[in-house]
């Protein structure tokens, strides 16, 4: 059933090419988003007045992205929150608002109130949901499947991979509807999406660099992981990743916050790593980089192909292919996914199913 892998998390890894191809041929006909089984229609989507996705952990970490995709090519304004929180908070919504609730079970106890709490004040809903007939998918007014088919192993990865696809073609369509961008720019970023499956095949294959990266860190105490922007939200699913399964403390920071009180926290040896993306954000987080290595880190950078120049910093460099930055963060989870996998393989920890955790979390 692991069909030759040593774990479903690996298995699951190797399956995202295909999971991402299956989601936008799901939503994607000849050239042009069809939501027609989403059931969101042309006037809904002009009338939104802002959106609100609610979701918990790697889905809260997908809706980081989501809101600076959608922020910047629809401008529509976005929050994003843990389900955990919004529940509890009384929090404003305005009538034409959209609450978007993003869950790869469809049963986490949280985002299924944080819905029901929306609905019941007459706010539209849309789901992002895997598991179909689930709760959140049934009890949502709009739903988009995801089409990563079962997901075993605890630590999500191409649930999180197909949500981030889902959260793409609602920013491209919602973009394109509302007039913020032409039809050149709607059919360059659906080619690009569509080159994302072939790319990250690319990323799997070369992946013995970081399985031997990975090796050296099994007895590290502290990883920090930093980035901006959108590498700002990469970073958040990559420590988390990294935490779940190799027992590992780590953080993520945006990388302009550190000097806030986290470099404190930096030792001789402590591991750095760094995300980067996002051009225009590329030299801002690399001095913060080399701020945490005069205080005795030892850096890792994540970059894209071009990049070379980031060994002059680092003391290990991994690199992913050109993409339009909007999506990069397809891209860069994998080495992160990677790179966590290893690390708790080289501890000889049970990676598909760490100790205290569950696959769905349906307490609150
Ligand atoms: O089923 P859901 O997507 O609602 O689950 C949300 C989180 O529990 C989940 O993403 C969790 O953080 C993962 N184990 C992370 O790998």
């Amino acid at each position: 059933e692991k069909a030759g892998f040593e774990h479903f998390m690996m298995k699951e890894i190797h399956e995202q090419p295909k999971a991402i191809k299956d989601t936008l041929g799901s939503v994607v006909k000849d050239g042009k988003i069809d939501l027609s089984n989403v059931g969101l229609a042309k006037e809904d989507i002009e009338n939104i007045s802002q959106i609100h996705i609610v979701a918990c952990g790697s889905a809260w970490h997908v809706g980081m992205v989501a809101q600076y995709v959608i922020e910047d090519l629809a401008r529509i304004p976005v929050r994003v929150e843990l389900a955990s929180e919004f529940r509890y908070r009384n929090p404003i919504i305005d009538k034409d608002a959209l609450v978007i609730i993003i869950s790869q079970s469809g049963e986490t106890a949280d985002s299924l109130a944080a819905l029901r709490e929306a609905k019941s004040r007459g706010i539209k809903t849309l789901s992002i949901v895997n598991v179909v007939g689930s709760s959140i998918a049934r009890e949502a007014d709009n739903v988009f499947y995801t089409l990563a088919g079962p997901e075993i192993s605890v630590a999500t990865t191409k649930a999180y991979s197909t949500q981030l696809i889902a959260s793409y073609i609602l920013a491209i369509e919602f973009a394109m509807v509302r007039g913020q961008i032409n039809q050149e720019q709607y059919d360059g970023f659906l080619s690009e999406l569509s080159e994302l499956p072939d790319k990250i095949q690319k990323i799997i294959d070369d992946k013995e660099r970081l399985q031997w990266f990975a090796s050296k860190q099994a007895n590290a105490k502290d990883i920090f992981f930093v980035g901006r922007g959108i590498d700002y939200a990469i970073s958040l699913e990559g420590s988390l990743k990294l935490k779940e399964i190799s027992y590992i403390h780590s953080e993520a920071y945006a990388a302009g916050e550190l000097k806030h009180g986290t470099i404190s926290l930096i030792e001789d040896g402590t591991l750095v790593i760094g995300v980067l993306t996002q051009n225009g954000l590329y030299e801002k987080t690399i001095s913060n980089m080399v701020e945490c290595k005069s205080r005795g880190a030892y850096l890792m950078g994540l970059t894209t192909y071009g990049n070379y120049n980031i060994e002059d910093t680092v003391e290990f460099a991994t690199y992913i292919p050109k993409t339009d930055e909007h999506f990069a963060a397809s891209l860069a989870v994998i080495p992160l996914q990677l790179l966590a996998y290893y690390v708790s393989v080289a501890k000889g920890l049970d990676v598909d199913k760490p100790r205290n955790l569950a696959k769905s979390v349906t307490v609150e």
